[in-house]
């Protein structure tokens, strides 16, 4: 192997660290007029498709989300291998996002070919320079996170988030749905990301390991939202699942009573994330629900809302207060860490997870 592991005991650590940086260099190299052509061609698009596979299928469902509830967009995001769900919704008016982070998959890569049979327009999202996908692909949008070792992908997430949000931003400034203060705002805290995650992963890196402890002796855990922290914990599950082989299911927080409730007995891990202000409450409802199942609670919780929150929580991770749109992209990283550290403490090597390949060119 070329790449080295720079002191680093796994490359996934080492890429978890590189994210700053990741994001940094893909803000510094988003070119404003590749950007607009593809903003153009969203906001004269009838319907949005955003397919991916794996952690991209994820930052398809932020993306999703932005587009649509932020922006009001008809925007669905698919699983590349249910694609053909779609098809025959789809004509030359529609426009596919193919998120990849390799641009190899090849269930991204038959969806791609499908729908532009049917005459939508393809933007694809990668991170690896004329691969497949941005080949076939009508405009191309490359994030910069550098080559990504590990098997479960990190750095590549939270700069195809990076670029989505970007995306958004301009797209709403020019359809009105936001004002030029929230956009500098939020492009403002965008520019301080590198900086802002250091802090946090210097902060926070302690206390997940601790609580990793705890993990890697359950057999089982919930990751619990609302809105956009529903991709979020979708994500945060996926990660304990593929490096740590412990069973984790995300669930929208409110759907939680509706079944995944009547597993939970004293000591089961529920991880909440609060995001949006506009959810805190119903989650607080929810935590509460656990805690009287004596659930382990585990919230990533903003400071603001701390106080709120501690009394029902077993272990608390206390987060910066930022905009929720751009939330997602720092608390996937105590997650990420929590996976990561959850694995080295069951003995696993995070970076070759049993029956998982870094790209998967078979359907
Ligand atoms: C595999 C990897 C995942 C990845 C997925 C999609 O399953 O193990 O980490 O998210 O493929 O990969 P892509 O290169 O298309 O983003």
């Amino acid at each position: 192997e070329m790449a080295s592991k720079e002191g680093y005991p796994h490359f996934m650590l080492k890429e978890i660290h590189e994210q700053p940086f990741a994001i940094g260099s893909t803000l510094a190299g988003i070119n404003e007029k590749e950007f607009d052509n593809v903003v153009n061609l969203l906001l004269n698009s009838r319907k949005i498709l955003i397919v991916g596979a794996g952690t991209s299928y994820h930052a398809g469902l932020v993306g999703d989300y932005l587009l649509t509830t932020v922006l009001g967009l008809d925007t669905h995001a698919v699983i590349s291998s249910e694609y053909k769900r779609y098809v025959n919704a789809v004509n030359d008016n529609d426009t596919v996002i193919a998120i990849s982070q390799s641009g190899e998959t090849i269930d991204t890569l038959v969806a791609v070919r499908a729908l532009k049979e049917r005459g939508a327009k393809v933007i694809a999202i990668s991170n690896v320079i004329d691969s497949a996908i941005p080949r076939e692909s009508n405009y191309v949008l490359y994030t910069r996170a550098g080559p990504e070792i590990g098997v479960a992908a990190t750095k590549t997430f939270t700069t195809q988030l990076v670029i989505m949000t970007i995306l958004t931003l301009r797209a709403g400034i020019i359809m009105g749905k936001l004002d030029a203060n929230e956009y500098r705002s939020i492009m403002d805290s965008l520019n301080k990301l590198p900086g802002l995650l250091q802090n946090i992963i210097t902060r926070t890196e302690g206390r997940v390991k601790a609580l990793s402890e705890y993990m890697s002796r359950r057999q089982n855990a919930y990751y619990l939202g609302r809105g956009i922290g529903v991709p979020l914990s979708m994500e945060g599950a996926l990660k304990l699942k593929e490096i740590a082989y412990i069973h984790a299911e995300a669930y929208p927080a409110g759907e939680s009573k509706h079944g995944p409730i009547a597993l939970v007995e004293e000591g089961y891990p529920v991880v909440f994330s609060i995001l949006d202000d506009d959810n805190v409450d119903p989650l607080l409802g929810n935590v509460m629900e656990m805690k009287a199942r004596d659930a382990y609670t585990i919230g990533f919780v903003p400071e603001k809302y701390i106080g709120k929150f501690k009394e029902l929580l077993n272990a608390v991770l206390e987060l910066p207060n930022v905009d929720y749109r751009i939330a997602p992209i720092i608390y996937i990283v105590p997650m990420q860490l929590l996976a990561y550290y959850t694995a080295v403490a069951r003995g696993y090597d995070p970076d070759k997870p049993r029956n998982l390949a870094k790209t998967v060119t078979v359907e």
